[in-house]
């Protein structure tokens, strides 16, 4: 094989995804720490501690002035070169978050023992399917109390219309949690919390013969129920299917403790054993096999600096075919421009830093001075390639938003173009009157916050708000003429997006319907 196609089948890029507070902050830190890429593990909220949590890049973001939330850490382990994205699912959840996964080949689903599927989980598993891409499931916090690993993945199993695999099987739970039986090996981790969890530590592995063993560290009652439970598990659950996985159709599941530092390794190993490297994407109805040796990309996040005194913006490319390098000239198809791109950056690990080659499965970081569009392609010069289908996610949370200073009409246009050019925000408009109001959209309440501080700090306007009470949105194929005649209810709102596309403003879940109902025929939309 050549050195491309090494360095691409050795490629492994995921984003972990979870409900917050799931432990996906902790996970991702644990696989930095087994992975080797860090040696100690921070204390992932401890506020007194004097560590932070290595992936809390939006901290890292305010002490840096930069922007690299979304990006992604590299570091190699094991002859893999993994990639791991960043998915934002606290406070911050916005568009970016769904656009995040469009750039990995793969998902880890981190759902707490004791909850279950919770609605991020749920809303990030949908784009996940959407895709088709596999998806890994770790099952944290065993330490304490959990629900019956047959619930969970019964629970997997119905809400989200997937087979499961249990990779392992846990042997009790919070203060009877015993261990983990690895079902490949046939043999069992043994659990005992003496640590922090900051540095790496080997479980006692030990098989079922070891009566001894098993007897010291198990007992015979939990014992007695995991032999039940491992005789259920193989006799009704689903047979292992390897294809099934790289599918998106059968979750391999693990369970574990993040914090206690409990299954990771193992986790890491499976995952990377069973995961896909990057696969070829479409252009034009055609798939462009990511060993070609034509340099291709797209750009699925775009952030601005937040930082006043940084005013430029960075561009982020998964790199879908070939290999990068910083010295070539590439042509950007949308721009109709050659360009080079200029600074492309990585994080490796907690480190920026500048690269002069990448290859496909990579994700690169670029100053974008206001040229590149939110699923954009740049490519080798002669050629035109253009990955479609980046969708616009449908937003949660509306408002009415207008400028205070009347004399601002200019500046309050420019910015909110631009900052929805950027995708943090969807903006509408009133078919019947211009842009005095915007419809503002998004998905993330914070977002309102981000909007508001920056067309005060970068363009000078102050707006006023005004929380509008719709909760769905659905685009629709309808002509102009035609949406004045549909049945709606009177609380609906027709509004078109500034590529005039049409789209109804929904309250509730009834008044969709009620459209779909008394309009046979009509086609509504969630994502675009
Ligand atoms: P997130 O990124 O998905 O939001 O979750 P994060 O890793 O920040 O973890 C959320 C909380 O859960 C953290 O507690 C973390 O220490 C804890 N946690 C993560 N994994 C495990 C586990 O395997 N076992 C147990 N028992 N806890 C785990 P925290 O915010 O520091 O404190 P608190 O929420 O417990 O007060």
């Amino acid at each position: 094989m050549s050195k491309l196609s090494d360095e691409i089948n050795r490629r492994r890029t995921f984003a972990i995804i979870s409900h917050p507070d799931a432990g996906k902050t902790t996970l991702t830190e644990k696989l930095l720490l087994y992975g080797g890429a860090i040696q100690q593990a921070g204390a992932v909220k401890g506020k007194a501690a004097a560590r932070h949590a290595v992936s809390d890049w939006m901290e890292l973001e305010k002490q840096r002035g930069i922007s690299i939330t979304s990006s992604v850490m590299q570091f190699e382990y094991d002859g893999y070169c993994i990639n791991i994205l960043d998915t934002p699912g606290h406070q911050d959840f916005s568009e970016d978050t769904y656009r995040t996964l469009m750039a990995a080949d793969s998902a880890v689903m981190v759902i707490d023992a004791a909850k279950g599927i919770e609605p991020q989980t749920r809303k990030l598993f949908h784009i996940c399917a959407m895709r088709h891409i596999p998806i890994f499931t770790f099952i944290n916090k065993l330490d304490r109390e959990a629900r019956s690993p047959f619930d969970l993945m019964e629970e997997l199993e119905k809400e989200f219309q997937i087979g499961t695999y249990p990779m392992n099987w846990p042997i009790g739970c919070g203060h009877d949690f015993k261990g983990i039986y690895d079902r490949g090996e046939k043999e069992i981790l043994s659990y005992q919390q003496f640590h922090s969890g900051t540095e790496k530590i080997s479980a006692d592995h030990f098989s079922l013969q070891d009566k001894e063993m098993l007897d010291e560290r198990i007992g015979s009652r939990l014992l007695s129920v995991l032999e039940e439970e491992i005789e259920l598990v193989d006799g009704a659950g689903y047979d292992f299917d390897l294809e099934a996985i790289q599918q998106g159709l059968l979750s391999p599941v693990y369970f574990g403790s993040a914090l206690n530092n409990f299954g990771v390794e193992q986790f890491l190993k499976s995952f990377l054993e069973l995961t896909i490297p990057p696969l070829p994407r479409e252009s034009g109805g055609v798939p462009k096999e990511p060993t070609d040796p034509d340099f291709s990309a797209f750009v699925f996040k775009i952030q601005a600096n937040m930082n006043k005194a940084h005013r430029d913006r960075i561009a982020f490319f998964r790199i879908c075919s070939g290999q990068f390098d910083r010295e070539k000239e590439y042509w950007h198809v949308q721009g109709g421009k050659a360009l080079r791109l200029p600074q492309p950056q990585q994080l490796m690990a907690s480190d920026r830093a500048v690269i002069d080659h990448a290859y496909a499965g990579d994700i690169i970081g670029v100053f974008d001075p206001g040229i590149f569009h939110i699923g954009d392609t740049v490519c080798e010069k002669g050629m035109n390639v253009e990955y479609g289908g980046i969708p616009s996610f449908a937003p949660e949370h509306f408002a009415l938003v207008e400028r205070i200073d009347t004399m601002k009409r200019k500046q309050f246009e420019k910015g909110i173009m631009q900052i929805a050019q950027e995708g943090a925000i969807q903006i509408f408009h009133d078919p019947h009157s211009g842009m005095e109001e915007v419809y503002v959209g998004v998905v993330g309440n914070l977002q309102f916050e981000v909007l508001e501080y920056r067309l005060k700090t970068e363009y000078g306007v102050d707006i006023r708000r005004r929380p509008l009470p719709y909760e769905l949105i659905r685009w629709l194929d309808v002509e102009e003429s035609a949406i004045r005649s549909l049945n709606l209810t009177s609380d609906t709102k027709w509004v078109q997006d500034f590529k005039g596309n049409n789209l109804l403003l929904f309250t509730s879940g009834w008044c969709v319907d009620w459209a779909v109902n008394k309009n046979p025929g009509i086609v509504l939309r969630a994502v675009n």
